[in-house]
């Protein structure tokens, strides 16, 4: 495998340094990175004009969108070989694209079509342009639709490049896993497997304990050296106690704060803030630099327990610590904690920008992420999250109601056991992995978990820096979707 991606990062890169540096304008917007990872991608950029509701013909009638994808036919054996369809989440598709290099190993392997596809309201895939956010033009925005596009998206373009037979695998990462999974229970008549990574389709339907999410996080940085968990702590508590004196000029300058905080919303905004680097640094927990979702060093976790422990002043490491996710140009003079970090409904961050509006109001609408810290269970300081909580907020951002239990309704949660052809794999690293599914429930239903993996590292191209136990785990996926494509295809030709 490490010999053919020599190969590919040799003749690829060369051939697509265009289209990576055509894009690099909007990574810079809808992330606030400042680089862009260079992988081998061959992909070309098209629209497919898609419906804009699926379920009524009334509403919004025959009215169509221009719903991006990325395509690439450079390794299929021509309408004999699968289609390998990634099932775009929350962000711009090129995103995942450069950070989905197994599927290109794969597709390689297997003599694939890649297809990737960019979720509404998402990137360029934006029904209503710059005025989809309107409370009036949000309502297409839901999990049922995305499904539905993806499904009319393969049926059509099966036709047009002559590939009705060849089966389709879905693959994804987190919420685009969740989408996997949902894409093979629901259509398994368009769909004949799922790689779901790091999918946590429990959590998100409100199955599990609501501290969860940050006690992973606390024990990514505990299990590095316990010390680390403490001095966090230790940070929180200090700070706590000059907001209790409302020392407010004190905390300004032991976190380089671009204005002074006034209020308890200060403080709880700042309390986000630096917990939201961690749980990032948790999540991004890479053997390697990598450029997804934020810039990142490689072993994050170590990285920042080791500065959270280089000092006797708790508050200035814990301030050097958070730098590592927003200060990685090293070009932040002060911290402006409003424009940096944006509160919304999913307590993990939403991130910012555009993307940014489309996740919070999902996360009012269909995934119910009600995660709270506590500081007994985690370490940082107590911030509750309650269902009410949530009506509150949801109703007033985008005046609606959460549907608690809805996702578990409508997409079986952890009763899968009439499924079949799902892998579910997840990183013990990974703090949305406890959320997911993490035993097998049948033949195939299969989990597979990766002892030393974050946030779906078996999705990223091979590296020589990866632990055993991705390469493994990448063997085995591997070899389960050459087995479900086979036997796709037997039945499709009718023989068994
Ligand atoms: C839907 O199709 C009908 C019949 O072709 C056409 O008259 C109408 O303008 C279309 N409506 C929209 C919203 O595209
Ligand atoms: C620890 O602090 C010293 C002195 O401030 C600095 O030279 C060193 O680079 C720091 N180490 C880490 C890992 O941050
Ligand atoms: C960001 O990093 C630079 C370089 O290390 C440092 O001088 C600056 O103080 C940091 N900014 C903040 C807000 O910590
Ligand atoms: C966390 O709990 C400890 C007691 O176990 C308390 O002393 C500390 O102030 C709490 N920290 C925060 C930030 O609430
Ligand atoms: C591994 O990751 C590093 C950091 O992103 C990158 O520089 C390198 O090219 C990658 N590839 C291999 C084959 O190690």
């Amino acid at each position: 495998m490490a010999t053919g991606w020599i190969f590919w990062g040799v003749t690829l890169i060369f051939l697509c340094v265009h289209n990576v540096f055509a894009r690099s304008t909007s990574w810079k917007q809808s992330r606030g990175g400042d680089h862009v990872e260079v992988e081998p991608l061959k992909f070309k950029e098209k629209f497919f004009t898609q419906l804009l509701d699926h379920f009524s013909y009334n509403s919004w009638g025959n009215g169509t969108y221009s719903q991006r994808y990325l395509i690439t036919d450079e390794y299929w054996r021509k309408g004999y070989g699968p289609i390998f369809f990634y099932t775009g989440n929350e962000g711009d598709v090129w995103d995942f694209a450069q950070n989905s290099g197994f599927m290109v190993e794969l597709a390689a392997k297997q003599e694939a079509l890649l297809i990737f596809a960019e979720h509404r309201y998402y990137g360029e895939s934006l029904p209503f342009g710059k005025e989809s956010f309107n409370i009036a033009n949000v309502g297409l925005l839901t999990v049922e639709q995305a499904l539905a596009d993806y499904a009319v998206m393969i049926t059509q373009l099966k036709e047009e490049l002559g590939a009705q037979k060849c089966p389709v695998i879905v693959f994804g990462g987190s919420y685009g896993g969740m989408l996997s999974v949902y894409m093979r229970i629901h259509y398994p008549n368009i769909v004949a497997g799922a790689l779901a990574a790091s999918a946590p389709i429990l959590s998100t339907a409100g199955l599990g304990d609501s501290g969860q999410f940050f006690r992973d996080v606390t024990a990514d940085f505990e299990n590095y050296k316990p010390a680390c968990k403490d001095a966090v702590k230790a940070a929180f508590q200090e700070l706590q106690a000059l907001a209790q004196q409302k020392d407010y000029s004190r905390i300004q300058s032991a976190f380089l704060l671009c204005k002074t905080p006034s209020s308890d919303k200060d403080i709880h905004q700042l309390n986000g803030f630096l917990r939201n680097a961690f749980t990032l640094m948790a999540m991004l927990d890479y053997p390697y630099e990598t450029s997804f979702m934020s810039k990142m060093p490689a072993f994050p976790v170590k990285v920042a327990c080791e500065m959270m422990l280089n000092g006797s002043d708790v508050l200035s490491a814990l301030r050097n610590t958070v730098g590592i996710v927003y200060n990685s140009t090293g070009m932040q003079t002060c911290y402006d904690l409003y424009s940096l970090y944006v509160e919304c409904a999913d307590p993990t961050g939403c991130g910012l920008g555009f993307n940014s509006y489309a996740w919070d109001y999902q996360a009012c609408t269909e995934i119910e992420m009600c995660f709270e810290s506590n500081n007994v269970t985690d370490m940082f300081p107590p911030m509750p999250f309650t269902q009410s909580m949530r009506e509150v907020y949801c109703a007033k951002r985008w005046a609606v109601l959460p549907r608690p239990g809805w996702l578990k309704i409508q997409y079986w949660a952890d009763d899968l056991s009439t499924a079949s052809n799902i892998i579910f794999s997840n990183g013990d690293l990974d703090p949305w992995a406890n959320g997911g599914v993490r035993k097998s429930l049948s033949d195939s239903l299969i989990a597979i978990n990766i002892a030393d993996g974050a946030h779906h590292l078996d999705l990223r191209a091979s590296n020589k820096s990866d632990p055993v136990s991705v390469t493994k785990a990448r063997q085995q996926e591997a070899v389960i979707i050459a087995q479900w494509v086979k036997a796709a295809r037997e039945k499709m030709l009718g023989r068994f």
